[in-house]
């Protein structure tokens, strides 16, 4: 046989990421399992996993060998490994200091190394390698997020049969700051390798398909490219949350005790104010602190009546801008707690952990106001998060124009985060606002994210991926 032309796997789905759905467990006697960790995506896709045969490709996490191959939640999970240089420069680097900042509209500075960039390249050859391995002839294959940019073009050179998707889950930049990246050209044609291209939201489409015309000299036209003798889409599927998963959640008796429990806990304040962020520079958490400082400072926040939960969960801690961060944040939360706490009593309480999604879903139960106020957010879910689990239709969502969920949830207090004044006013707005305006808003919301969530964005984009590759059904064919 061929060796560029791998004898085809058994898998007729196959989804690609950076990360497994899988949580390292280190047993008592010292040896190691993995546990599958089923997120939001892994929800969305037990589906279509369950009704065919579904494998799922990926890092576990950590440097060094991949777990063996095992089945879990009716697929099959395969490890790709990381050395410890490639973690540095693949994912601490390439993908988290470059490529993030970058297509966060460079908040902070995105740093470009030659080493890195051939490094991302070469780890992006062997996830491809990995898929190819598991797709059964004429699969589909399903790629995800910005770290595999370069995943569709490989698969398609080794294995044309495949039908391919990319789903893009952070933001595309527009073009002046794409126009940056040394390898724009490379990652505009990698992309291109897929038959659909998903993106959280119609002007990061229109962002990709610029870059097509600018990078690539490409013909666009609507929502498709001209790539070659194919026919690229590119449009957006906003992605979305297990709404019925979080509503059942929050229905439940502990649940809701537990929700008490930290209302009791915090001295059953008049306002909980709530922020649950991943500990990153994109979450504007320096913007929201700033505000509600001023707020007590101001005396429109009452200290004896207001407190602010924040939940930052530890990420990317080996990466300088988010050692940064963390230390300003820290500072700004003790000097706000200095400057306005009590015995017994501060305004702050702050979190460094992550948290099961019971405790994720007492939190937003508990919460009056919930703070979302990221500078760039691909989506934000946990926007559509706190929405799903207010089945009583009360609680006020402050949100941050610059997120994907801003395009949806309309019955949010929207404001722009760089805007301090107007965020303290808006604020105050939320804080103030009565149930009757809390109910409308909230309606509305929890309607669209009803009706809209993550089972069905993957479904229509798996649809769409179906109706994209149907005309070359013989592609590849032996
Ligand atoms: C964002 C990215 C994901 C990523 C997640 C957590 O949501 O879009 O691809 O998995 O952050 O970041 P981490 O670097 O820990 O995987």
């Amino acid at each position: 046989s061929d060796p560029d032309r791998p004898e085809p796997g058994e898998y007729d789905v196959v989804v690609v990421s950076n990360r497994l759905p899988v949580d390292r467990v280190e047993e008592p006697d010292g040896s190691v399992s993995w546990r599958s960790s089923p997120g939001g995506l892994v929800a969305a896709l037990e589906p279509f996993m369950r009704r065919t045969d579904g494998a799922w490709v990926g890092w576990s996490g950590a440097p060094g060998d991949a777990p063996e191959p095992f089945d879990e939640h009716d697929m099959h999970l395969v490890g790709v490994p990381l050395s410890e240089g490639e973690v540095a420069e693949y994912y601490e680097g390439f993908s988290n200091a470059t490529l993030w900042p970058l297509y966060h509209d460079v908040i902070a500075p995105p740093v470009f190394h030659r080493r890195w960039w051939d490094v991302y390249v070469q780890v992006n050859r062997r996830f491809a390698e990995a898929a190819a391995r598991q797709a059964s002839q004429g699969a589909t294959v399903w790629v995800h997020d910005y770290q595999l940019q370069l995943v569709p073009g490989m698969l398609r050179e080794i294995r044309p049969d495949l039908r391919i998707g990319f789903f893009d889950h952070i933001p595309f930049p527009g073009y002046e700051i794409f126009a940056q990246l040394p390898w724009r050209r490379q990652v505009v044609e990698g992309l291109l390798g897929a038959d659909l291209l998903g993106f959280q939201r119609g002007a990061d489409a229109a962002n990709f398909l610029r870059a097509c015309r600018r990078a690539a000299g490409l013909r666009t036209s609507g929502s498709t490219v001209r790539a070659g003798d194919r026919t690229v889409t590119a449009r957006a599927f906003p992605i979305s949350i297990d709404t019925p998963g979080f509503g059942d959640l929050a229905r439940r008796d502990d649940v809701q005790a537990r929700a008490k429990e930290i209302r009791e806990a915090l001295g059953d304040p008049r306002h909980l104010l709530l922020g649950v962020d991943r500990l990153d520079y994109t979450k504007g958490i320096l913007h929201r602190l700033k505000a509600f400082g001023e707020l007590l400072d101001d005396g429109r926040l009452d200290v004896h009546d207001t407190v602010l939960v924040q939940v930052a969960s530890p990420s990317r801690e080996r990466v300088e801008q988010y050692q940064a961060l963390r230390d300003e944040v820290e500072a700004t939360v003790g000097r706000i707690n200095g400057d306005h706490g009590e015995l017994g009593h501060q305004p702050v309480h702050y979190l460094h952990h992550s948290y099961p999604k019971e405790e994720m879903a007492a939190l937003y139960l508990a919460a009056d106001v919930m703070l979302v106020t990221s500078l760039r957010d691909g989506m934000n879910l946990v926007a559509k998060e706190f929405v799903a689990c207010r089945h009583d239709e009360t609680g006020a969502l402050v949100l941050s124009e610059f997120t994907g969920a801003a395009d949806e949830l309309g019955g949010a207090f929207l404001i722009n985060p760089h805007d301090i004044q107007g965020v303290k006013d808006t604020i105050v707005r939320a804080v103030e606002s009565g149930e009757r305006e809390q109910r409308r808003r909230m309606r509305t919301m929890r309607k669209r994210v009803r009706e809209h969530d993550v089972s069905r964005w993957a479904s229509d984009f798996l649809g769409a991926l179906d109706a994209a590759g149907g005309a070359r059904d013989d592609a590849g064919a032996p």
